[in-house]
């Protein structure tokens, strides 16, 4: 007779109880990282945003929004001196878990055609949306490895082993961002620091209307994904990134999480 265990979880207790989380990457209340937020929230985190510039006061709205009072700090990753400075704007002897959701760039890194962008161009949209995870994960080291119980770093891509039609630059971007992941777990293991990566289907946010006939190709993935695809449910994605931040996955790292409705599995 097969026995049955019933694991024993403790009431109440939320998978981030007590954790200290930094969110990139909050535009408005469609952004992913805004899904994450929310979760992280009702998981039992203190969430810390980031935004920058102009877009200060939208993210400032967005987080006013949540169920939690959220301290909003300035972050450009392609500012040196933002970077340096974080971990005493901060105001935090740790940070348990940091969420990377950044991509960037100039408009002509996007589009089929490769030749339209300038190096400068090219490498600034790697910078933003891929070197960036390196250069936040260090200059956040300090208070990661202060993390009682090791911290996480989660980031986002987007089919990055496939050409997707429209993302140009940025397709190769996230096949950049990839390999940074694995190059940052092998590094940062030894000392508690695990980083991962979310594979999310197409979600309709700001930056997704950036992607030049995108239209297109995600009605394919609802059509195609053997469990469906919903462009506007970001919470599938925002759960999978709570996983990865708590300590469900503590023997992870270095690894991706394909979170895309199974359609990466399909063949056509
Ligand atoms: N929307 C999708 O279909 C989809 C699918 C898979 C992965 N992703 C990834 O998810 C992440 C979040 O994107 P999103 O779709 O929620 O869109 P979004 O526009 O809400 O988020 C992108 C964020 O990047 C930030 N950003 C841009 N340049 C920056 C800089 N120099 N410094 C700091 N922040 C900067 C923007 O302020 C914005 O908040 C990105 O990495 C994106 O590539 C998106």
């Amino acid at each position: 007779m097969a026995v049955h265990h019933s694991a024993n979880y403790p009431q109440g207790v939320g998978l981030l109880d007590g954790a200290t989380i930094l969110i990139t990457g909050i535009l408005t209340k469609r952004s992913i990282a805004f899904a994450a937020a929310e979760r992280a929230i009702a998981e039992g985190a203190t969430v810390i945003a980031t935004s920058f510039g102009r877009a200060m006061e939208v993210t400032q709205r967005a987080v006013s929004s949540l169920d939690a009072p959220i301290q909003l700090v300035e972050l450009d990753v392609t500012n040196d001196d933002h970077l340096a400075s974080i971990p005493e704007r901060l105001g935090v002897a740790h940070l348990d878990g940091v969420v990377h959701a950044i991509a960037g760039g100039s408009p002509s890194t996007l589009g089929d055609d490769l030749s339209i962008a300038s190096v400068s161009e090219v490498l600034q949209t790697l910078q933003i949306s891929a070197t960036s995870l390196a250069a936040l994960t260090f200059a956040l080291k300090p208070l990661l490895a202060q993390a009682p119980g090791g911290a996480s770093v989660v980031a986002l891509s987007f089919a990055p082993d496939r050409v997707w039609p429209g993302y140009g630059w940025m397709g190769v971007a996230k096949g950049t961002l990839g390999s940074i992941v694995r190059s940052l777990a092998v590094q940062l293991g030894p000392e508690n620091i695990r980083i991962n990566v979310v594979d999310a289907g197409p979600l309709r946010t700001p930056a997704a209307r950036a992607i030049p006939g995108a239209g297109a190709g995600v009605a394919q993935w609802s059509h195609h994904a053997p469990l469906g695809w919903d462009v506007d449910d970001r919470a599938p994605v925002a759960a999978a990134i709570i996983a990865l931040l708590s300590d469900l996955f503590s023997a992870t790292t270095g690894a991706s999480i394909v979170v895309d409705g199974g359609l990466h599995a399909v063949g056509r």
